[in-house]
C-alpha cells in the first residue's frame, strides 16, 4: 500500500524466516573425494557442513519461497498487503527473468512487485539499505526481503578450494514502519570493481557467453582467489565494522551481538578482534551451513532470533564478490 513520504519513519524488520535443506555434505563426506581432511577445512574456515538442494528443476526460488512462507505465517499477514519483494541472490533460477516475480507469485504477494539485487555475500545488506529506504520515504508499507543462493549450482566439487566453502540457503525478513523508536539506524556500505576477477562465475555472462569451448573450461563454476580474498575480507570487513560503531559512539558493552557474513571464521574472529568485542557476542552458524552467500545474516537472525529482545543493538557486516562490502547498526524491534 502507498503512504505519504515522511522524514519520521524508521524502518525495522518484524519478522525473519529461514530454510536450509535437510541434505548435506559434511567434511567426512569431502575427505573420502578430495585431497583434504576434516582438521584442514575445520581448523581453516569453522565449517563442518554445507547444505545441498537436491532434486531437479529446485532452483534458487525453491529456498527463497519457503523462507519467505516462514515470514508469513509468522506475521500472520496477508501475502496480498506486500508491496514489494526483493530477493538478493547470484544464483537466479534463470539468466534474463528474475527470481523475484516467481517467488512472488508463488507467495501470493498479489499486489506486489518484485526484482532481482546482485551483490553476492553483500546482498542481503545491500537489500536492507534498499528496502529501508522504501519504508523511511513513506513509498511503501511492507517490504519482503530475501536472501537466497543455491551455491551447489556453481561449485564444481571436484575443487577442494571452493567445494569446503559454500551450502545452500535462504533467509528473508520482513521490512515495515517501525511502531517504536527502534530499527535501521545506519549503514555504511562500499563495492570496488578491481577485485571482480578475485571471485566470480566467468561464464554464463555477456562477457564469456556459455559456449561449449567456456564449458569444457568449466567457466560455469565459482573460482576465487582465496588468500587475497581473504586478506581484503579481513581488511574491509573489519574497518567497516570499526567505522560503524566509533560513528555511531557505541562501546563494546553496548553491543549485543555481532552479525557477521559466515564465510570463513578466522575473517569473523579478525573483525570482532577490531572492535574488541567479546566472543560470546559474535553470532555463527557457519559450521553447520557453510557459505550460503546471501543468505548467512537472515540465517543468523532466524536461528537466533529467541535471543533478540527489543532495542538490542546489533551490528551488521559482509564481504563479497564485486568486490562488496559494508557493515550496518540497527536496534531490534520486537522480542
Ligand atoms: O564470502 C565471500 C568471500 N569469500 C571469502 O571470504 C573466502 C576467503 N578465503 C578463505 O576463506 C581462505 O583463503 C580459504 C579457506 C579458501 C583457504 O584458506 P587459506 O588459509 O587462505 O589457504 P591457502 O589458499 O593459502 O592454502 C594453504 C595450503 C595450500 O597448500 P601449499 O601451497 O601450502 O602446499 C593449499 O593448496 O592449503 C592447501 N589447501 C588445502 N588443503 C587441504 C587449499 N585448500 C585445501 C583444502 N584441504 N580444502
Amino acid at each position: 500500500m502507498k503512504g505519504n513520504s515522511s522524514k519520521n519513519i524508521k524502518a525495522a524488520i518484524t519478522a525473519v524466516g529461514g530454510f536450509v535443506p535437510n541434505d548435506f555434505i559434511s567434511n567426512q563426506d569431502l575427505e573420502k573425494v578430495l585431497d583434504t581432511t576434516d582438521e584442514w577445512i575445520t581448523t581453516r574456515t569453522g565449517i563442518k557442513k554445507r547444505r545441498i538442494l537436491k532434486g531437479q528443476g529446485k532452483g534458487t526460488s525453491y529456498l527463497a519461497i519457503k523462507a519467505a512462507e516462514d515470514v508469513i505465517t509468522k506475521r500472520n499477514i496477508d501475502p496480498d498487503t506486500i508491496d514489494l519483494v526483493i530477493v538478493a541472490t547470484i544464483t537466479p533460477d534463470y539468466k534474463g527473468a528474475a527470481t523475484a516475480p516467481s517467488v512472488a507469485s508463488a507467495i501470493k504477494a498479489n499486489n506486489a512487485y518484485a526484482f532481482d539485487l546482485s551483490a553476492a555475500c553483500s546482498g542481503f545488506l545491500y537489500g536492507m539499505s534498499t528496502a529501508t529506504s522504501y519504508i523511511e520515504s513513506g513509498r511503501y508499507k511492507k517490504v519482503l526481503l530475501i536472501g537466497a543462493d543455491k551455491m551447489s549450482s556453481v561449485v564444481d566439487y571436484t575443487r577442494r578450494e571452493t567445494s569446503i566453502l559454500f551450502g545452500d540457503g535462504a533467509g528473508a525478513v520482513l521490512v515495515e514502519p517501525s511502531k517504536n523508536e527502534f530499527g535501521w539506524e545506519d549503514e555504511y556500505l562500499r563495492s570496488d570493481g578491481i577485485g571482480a576477477e578475485w571471485l566470480m562465475v566467468k561464464g554464463g555472462g555477456s562477457m564469456y557467453p556459455m559456449t561449449q569451448e567456456a564449458l569444457d573450461s568449466g567457466w560455469h563454476y565459482i573460482t576465487q582467489d582465496g588468500k587475497t580474498v581473504f586478506k581484503a575480507a579481513v581488511s574491509e570487513m573489519a574497518s567497516a565494522t570499526e567505522e560503524i560503531v566509533n560513528r555511531n559512539n557505541l562501546n563494546p558493552e553496548d553491543i549485543k551481538f555481532l552479525m557477521p557474513h559466515q564465510a570463513n571464521k578466522r575473517i569473523i574472529d579478525a573483525a570482532a578482534e577490531k572492535i574488541n568485542l567479546d566472543k560470546n557476542k559474535v553470532l555463527m552458524n557457519i559450521s553447520e551451513y557453510g557459505n550460503t552467500t546471501a543468505a548467512t545474516i537472515p540465517l543468523l537472525m532466524f536461528d537466533y532470533e529467541s535471543k533478540l529482545s527489543k532495542g538490542d543493538k546489533l551490528i551488521l557486516t559482509a564481504f563479497g564478490a564485486g568486490l562488496t562490502w559494508g557493515a550496518a547498526y540497527l536496534t531490534w524491534a520486537y522480542d
